[in-house]
């Protein structure tokens, strides 16, 4: 388990300067602008952390949202790249495993995720945001959901998100990289169990390829 993590640590690490290119061709050039678009649409969010923030893609309109948001990801390289990318007086960055972090019990209003949950143990990962959330607390989760594309258009997606991370990337990936992906129904049934009532699950896709994989957008409330 420590192994896979520190794994995880140095591949995205290495990838960093790579990924949001490497991505908007795997999933669709206009995904993650979609889900932005989409969480400039919240309301205010309050102690906010967010989790897995990569290259900082979120981080900034985060920022706007929140009083405080700590923005947190495994890998040194990533957290890198996000701190020259944006800068605003209420963000603290720092290295956090989502599975097991040092935040303390309660201490936020609002957990932000995106495309993390399959690299990790999902259970173990939202077994984290329920510790660290307060009661009433709201956990935002992006998750990719190849389920809702139906035969040759799922096999297509998947194929590209492998062909693109091989080419783009250019190094091996870690054991069982990726290999939690969660279909919607699954997802539901592991925040049911976490502890979370979903308030709602908003399907975004970018409509400029029939092969362009879905993610929802699901918003969870801390029971
Ligand atoms: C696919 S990228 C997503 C980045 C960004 N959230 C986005 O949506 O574009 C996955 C990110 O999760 C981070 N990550 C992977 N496993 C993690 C873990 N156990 N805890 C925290 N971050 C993790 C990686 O370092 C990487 O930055």
């Amino acid at each position: 388990m420590e192994e896979v993590t520190n794994e995880q640590a140095e591949f995205w690490s290495n990838v960093a300067d790579k990924y949001d290119r490497v991505v908007d061709l795997q999933i669709g050039g206009k995904t993650r602008s979609m889900v932005r678009e989409r969480v400039a649409r919240e309301g205010h969010l309050g102690r906010l952390v967010e989790f897995g923030c990569g290259t900082g893609f979120y981080t900034e309109i985060l920022a706007h949202k929140a009083d405080t948001l700590l923005a947190t990801d495994i890998a040194p390289g990533m957290l890198d790249v996000a701190r020259q990318r944006v800068n605003a007086p209420n963000i603290t960055f720092r290295a956090e495993d989502c599975q097991r972090t040092s935040l303390t019990d309660g201490a936020f209003d609002t957990a932000f995720i995106s495309l993390v949950m399959h690299f990790t143990l999902p259970d173990q990962t939202l077994a984290e945001m329920h510790r660290i959330l307060r009661p009433g607390g709201t956990l935002i989760l992006v998750n990719l959901d190849p389920q809702v594309l139906k035969g040759v258009m799922r096999i297509r997606s998947l194929l590209r998100i492998i062909f693109q991370g091989l080419v783009g990337y250019r190094i091996k990936p870690p054991r069982g990289f990726g290999r939690n992906v969660l279909t919607e129904a699954r997802l539901r049934e592991l925040l049911g169990g976490s502890g979370f009532r979903v308030g709602s699950s908003e399907v975004i896709r970018d409509p400029s390829r029939s092969s362009n994989i879905p993610v929802e957008y699901v918003r969870a409330t801390r029971a």
